[in-house]
């Protein structure tokens, strides 16, 4: 794992869409793992005006997004398709038929999620996953306890989960309590990992996730077992952190990061 610390949560914006184009220039067909949540957003507009100021080209691109609600259509406004066609597939040049997610809706919920896994395996796994951290420490809908090989399965949320995301629904009755979600397993094969966090209500959970023991009551822990696991932080998400100095040395001195220090 490595850790990047940047000043704010725009720069940790800046900083990953920055990556993410950075791999997609260099391999016009990029498999490319997507996350959703309020982290995201930014990303998402800065990875959309680089498409239209800079040519970013997504045409060969093809996606696969971590998780989906369980009974909400792809035109429900709460749905994850719904809003990664809203915040980046209608923003770039992406084939819509290169945009894969779990379908909620599908009546043969532990089937499609068997043919999720064969749809990534047919596209030759993916090579860069974003990722986003729920405040108990799941990435994607992996709750307390999910197997540390698991694969993309159904999923119970916690109440703390639905609590966390009932703000956008109209109350908490109606929020979704199961979503189909990547297994742990799943994420640990791609080939390299992209965490952000942002805000100091994240600081607790990204301190156990990078510095604490694994366990798979924090699935986010399991990443310390990635191969190429690049952490995205800004100062209030690290603020529980104990060897920073060490993460801002690696930023300041190794020459990966050379052409992002430039940004500063
Ligand atoms: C949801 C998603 C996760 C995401 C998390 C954090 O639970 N399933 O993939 O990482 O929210 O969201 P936010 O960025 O809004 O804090």
């Amino acid at each position: 794992m490595e850790v990047i610390i940047r000043p704010n949560a725009d720069a940790v914006a800046q900083l990953v869409a920055r990556l993410i184009a950075k791999e997609l220039r260099a391999n016009p067909h990029l498999v490319l793992g997507l996350a959703t949540g309020r982290t995201m957003e930014s990303v998402y507009r800065i990875l959309a005006r680089l498409h239209k100021e800079k040519q970013l080209d997504f045409s060969l691109c093809r996606t696969f997004n971590l998780d989906e609600y369980v009974g909400l259509s792809g035109d429900n406004p709460h749905s994850y398709r719904y809003y990664m066609d809203k915040r980046l597939f209608s923003q770039v040049n992406i084939d819509k038929r290169n945009t894969h997610l779990p379908n909620g809706m599908a009546p043969d919920l532990d089937g499609e999620c068997r043919e999720y896994e064969a749809k990534i395996k047919r596209a030759g796994g993916i090579d860069l996953q974003l990722l986003g951290i729920g405040k108990a420490g799941h990435i994607g809908f992996n709750e307390p306890l999910s197997a540390l090989r698991s694969r993309t399965r159904v999923k119970a949320l916690t109440p703390a989960t639905i609590e966390q995301n009932a703000a956008i629904f109209e109350d908490v009755g109606r929020a979704p309590r199961r979503a189909i979600t990547m297994g742990v397993g799943t994420i640990l094969e791609c080939r390299r990992c992209l965490l952000m966090a942002t805000g100091v209500s994240k600081a607790d959970i990204v301190a156990k996730a990078v510095e604490g023991p694994i366990t798979s009551m924090i699935s986010a822990t399991a990443l310390q077992l990635h191969a190429h696991c690049t952490v995205v932080v800004d100062e209030a998400a690290a603020s529980k952190l104990n060897a920073t100095d060490y993460y801002r040395w690696i930023f300041q001195n190794e020459p990966e990061w050379e052409e992002f220090r430039a940004q500063d």
